[in-house]
C-alpha cells in the first residue's frame, strides 16, 4: 500500500502563502513521479483556494478539526458536513493541540470522528503520550485508552487512519527511537484491531519528521506514513519528505 504523507500546517499560512504552498506542491506532483499519496490539512478557511489549487492533481484536501454535531449553535466550530460539501477527503480529530488547547476528551474525539465519517469523509484520530506520561512509564496504558476512547464505531480501513504522534516529539526536533515507533505501531495495530473492521489499518507517525529522518522512520514495519507539521509548511521540505517513501 502506498505510504499517506500528510501535511498538517495547524495555525500557519496566509492567503497568498498557502497557495503558493499547495501550487508549487501542485506542480511537483504533476511533473514529479511519486508513490505516496499524498494530503494537505490548512486551517479551514483557506480550504478552498486550497482545494482548487491543486484541483487536477491526486493530492487530497482535509480539515483540521471538526465538530461531533452535523449542524447547529457551535460558535466557532465547523461540521464535517460542511468540510465534506467543500470538497473535502478527509478530517485529523483528536490532534494532541486540540486536546491540550481545548481540553478534547476521548469522547468528543470519538463524536468528532464518527461525524465525520457519517459525512462520508476519511477521518486520522491521533493519539500519543506526554513527556510525563512516558517518563512515568505509562505510555502504553495512555495510548491504548486513548485508542479505546477516541476510535469511531463503524469505521473501516478505508475510512479510519491512525496518527501516532507522540507529544514530547511534536516540534521538538526530538523523536522516540526507530524501536520504540514499531513497537507503539504494533501496538495501537493491535488494539484497534477489533473496532475498525478489515485488515491494514493505516498507521501515520508524527512528531518531527524531517526530509533528514524521513526515511529510516518511513522504513520501520508497521509505519504507513507520515503526519507532518513544520516541515510541511514549505514545499522543499515537505517534497523531501515524499520523496523519502520507499
Ligand atoms: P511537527 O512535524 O512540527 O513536529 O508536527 C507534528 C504534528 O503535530 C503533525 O500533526
Amino acid at each position: 500500500m502506498a505510504k499517506l504523507i500528510a501535511g498538517n500546517w495547524k495555525m500557519n499560512g496566509l492567503l497568498g502563502s498557502g497557495k503558493d504552498l499547495a501550487q508549487a506542491l501542485a506542480k511537483r506532483i504533476r511533473s514529479m513521479e511519486t508513490n505516496a499519496e499524498i494530503a494537505v490539512f490548512p486551517p479551514g478557511p483557506l480550504i478552498p483556494p486550497i482545494l482548487r489549487a491543486v484541483s487536477d492533481t491526486s493530492i487530497w484536501v482535509g480539515g483540521q478539526d471538526c465538530h461531533w454535531n452535523g449542524a447547529g449553535a457551535h460558535t466557532g466550530d465547523v461540521s464535517a458536513q460542511l468540510l465534506a460539501d467543500l470538497g473535502c477527503s478527509g478530517v485529523i480529530v483528536g490532534h494532541s493541540e486540540r486536546r491540550a488547547d481545548h481540553a478534547e476528551t476521548d469522547g468528543q474525539v470519538k463524536g468528532k470522528a464518527e461525524a465525520a465519517l457519517a459525512a462520508g469523509l476519511k477521518v486520522i484520530v491521533c493519539v500519543g503520550e506526554t513527556e510525563a506520561e512516558r517518563d512515568a512509564g505509562q505510555m502504553e496504558t495512555v495510548v491504548r485508552t486513548q485508542i479505546d476512547g477516541s476510535l469511531p464505531s463503524g469505521g473501516t480501513v478505508d475510512t479510519v487512519i491512525v496518527a501516532y504522534e507522540p507529544v514530547w516529539a511534536i516540534g521538538t526536533g526530538r523523536t522516540p527511537y526507530l524501536d520504540e515507533i514499531g513497537v507503539m505501531h504494533s501496538l495501537i495495530r493491535n488494539r484497534a484491531a477489533g473496532l475498525v473492521l478489515g485488515e491494514g489499518l493505516r498507521i501515520l507517525y508524527g512528531g518531527s519528521v524531517k526530509p533528514t529522518n524521513a526515511k529510516e522512520i518511513l522504513r520501520i514495519p508497521g509505519v504507513d506514513g507520515a503526519l507532518v507539521g513544520g516541515a510541511s509548511l514549505t514545499a522543499d521540505d515537505f517534497w523531501g519528505i515524499i520523496e523519502s517513501c520507499p
